[in-house]
């Protein structure tokens, strides 16, 4: 018999769908975190969820577009996706890969699909830089999947750490300022997963593959849960086994100004970066 979840474990603040939508050239994704979700789970800002079989939904990709004031993590589950920047940088991501860019204070890039057919899935989520950092020096990596740390628990879980410290395995990224952490989890039927969070940083799980259990209730297949503050504990118990995405990460509690792909913390500075950007100064 699992043991009971502790009256203090996190619990579901909601239960997310998201909503249709494409971006880029036609890219058809779900957005599960958009504007209205940015304050409930700052510093995240947004979080995009791609997965089709058909290359109409996503052969057109992403063409040479700015951003400017944060953060992206791409995470492929599976497909392959190039990308180049105006800062020089070129990756080729593929199956089980992150990429990792801070837009900083400009960057233009492109992600097109490297295959006519055959499955492309994955995630894109966006973490806000700290009003310091808005404008540094942008900053690119990216991960294949053999590159990135992984752990194993005694209770049926596995973990890729794509960002932040989970038991005693550190990331591939950490940040100081957000202290993001971002784990694709893995767990076994009947396994659990425990995750020491402290209760002011914001968290959120999405459920890739079977479905969960978060303080008795149940998040299904392709359902994002937020979760509440009330605890510096959070279980995860999967009874049939479960793939899911978990995001977390401390607040900046910064006003947010968002036009598009620029996010700054004024009005003014993203007047700014659209006028840097058409007079060619952005990258
Ligand atoms: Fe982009």
């Amino acid at each position: 018999m699992a043991d009971a979840t502790p009256a203090t474990a996190r619990g579901v603040a909601s239960l997310v769908d998201g909503v249709r939508t494409s971006d880029g050239a036609g890219v058809r994704l779900t957005r599960v975190l958009g504007q209205t979700l940015q304050r409930r789970l700052d510093p995240f800002l947004m979080l995009d969820v791609f997965g089709s079989d058909d290359p109409d939904d996503y052969i057109a990709g992403f063409p040479d577009h700015p951003h400017r004031g944060f953060e992206t993590v791409t995470y492929m589950l599976a497909g392959r996706m190039r990308h180049r920047d105006s800062a020089g940088n070129e990756g080729l991501l593929e199956t089980g890969g992150m990429q990792w860019m801070t837009a900083g204070r400009g960057v233009i890039h492109s992600e097109i699909p490297q295959q006519r057919d055959g499955r492309m899935e994955g995630f894109q989520l966006w973490l806000n830089l700290p009003a310091a950092d808005k404008l540094c020096t942008p900053w690119y990596r990216d991960f294949a999947a053999d590159a990135l740390p992984r752990l194993r628990t005694a209770h049926g879980a596995h973990a890729v750490v794509l960002a932040g410290d989970s038991h005693g395995v550190r990331g591939a990224v950490t940040r100081e300022a957000t202290a993001p952490l971002i784990l694709d989890l893995r767990l076994d039927p009947g396994g659990h997963f425990e995750q020491p969070l402290p209760a002011a940083h914001n968290a959120l799980l999405y459920v890739i593959d079977g479905a969960v259990a978060i303080g008795g209730r149940a998040v299904a297949q392709r359902r994002m849960a937020v979760l509440d503050n009330q605890s510096d504990a959070l279980r995860i118990e999967a009874a049939d086994g479960a793939r899911v995405l978990l995001v977390a990460g401390r607040p900046l509690r910064e006003p947010i100004a968002q036009y598009g792909p620029f996010v700054m913390n004024s009005e003014q500075q993203v007047y700014q970066a659209v006028q840097d950007y058409r007079a060619g100064r952005l990258a």
